[in-house]
């Protein structure tokens, strides 16, 4: 798995931050802390830095912690703290952003709702969320079975964010490529919501 996600950084360097992270990021007055839960390569992270933001990056992958490092400079890496561990299982602090791109649905399922009260439970008032979850026809989630991606209706999203207000919400189905070419449908949902 390792070197799968590796081969993924590589293959993905040099591309822009996602643009939830980018609409989140850019509605607060000035940069605060924010949390990146499944940090990969740095995508997100590493413009957050250089914008002035301090960063908790979290990844079960050492590697992508390794080329993030790379990749800022070193006042940068003074704002940044880089857990290992999985999600499910990190402790962070309470943060003005989280967000996580491509990710969470990769938590065990039965870990899920944990981890999504943890991030609730996190956010500062007026804090944000931003990222992707997945829809049930996405070929990952498999038809629900125990051992596809987590996924949600658009109905079960949504009601994720209740008590919030939700600021951007797209959904995006089609088939297409992975980004190490292979052939998938894809059903994605992105989302970026602010904390009361
Ligand atoms: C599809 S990549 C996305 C990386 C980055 N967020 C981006 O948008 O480019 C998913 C990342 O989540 C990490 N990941 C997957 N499941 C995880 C888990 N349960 N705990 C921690 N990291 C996880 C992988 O190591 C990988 O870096």
């Amino acid at each position: 798995m390792s070197d799968d996600w590796a081969r993924y950084y590589q293959a993905l360097a040099g591309r822009p931050p996602r643009p939830t992270l980018v609409y989140a990021a850019r509605r607060f007055a000035r940069p605060g802390l924010a949390v990146d839960l499944g940090s990969g390569g740095g995508r997100d992270a590493a413009p957050l830095l250089r914008a002035g933001w301090h960063v908790v990056a979290v990844d079960r992958e050492g590697s992508g912690h390794a080329a993030l490092r790379a990749a800022v400079t070193p006042a940068e890496a003074g704002r940044l703290t880089t857990i290992e561990a999985a999600i499910e299982s990190a402790d962070w602090p309470i943060a003005d952003l989280v967000n996580s791109s491509f990710a969470l649905p990769l938590v065990p399922k039965a870990a899920f709702p944990l981890v999504w009260r943890r991030i609730r439970e996190r956010l500062a008032p007026g804090g944000r969320f931003s990222g992707q979850l997945y829809g049930p026809r996405d070929s990952w989630a498999k038809g629900g079975s125990p051992d596809g991606v987590v996924a949600h209706s658009r109905e079960a999203c949504l009601r994720l964010f209740h008590g919030m207000t939700i600021e951007f919400f797209e959904e995006e189905e089609h088939d297409g490529l992975t980004p190490k070419g292979r052939q998938k449908h894809w059903h994605i949902f992105h989302c970026v919501a602010r904390a009361p």
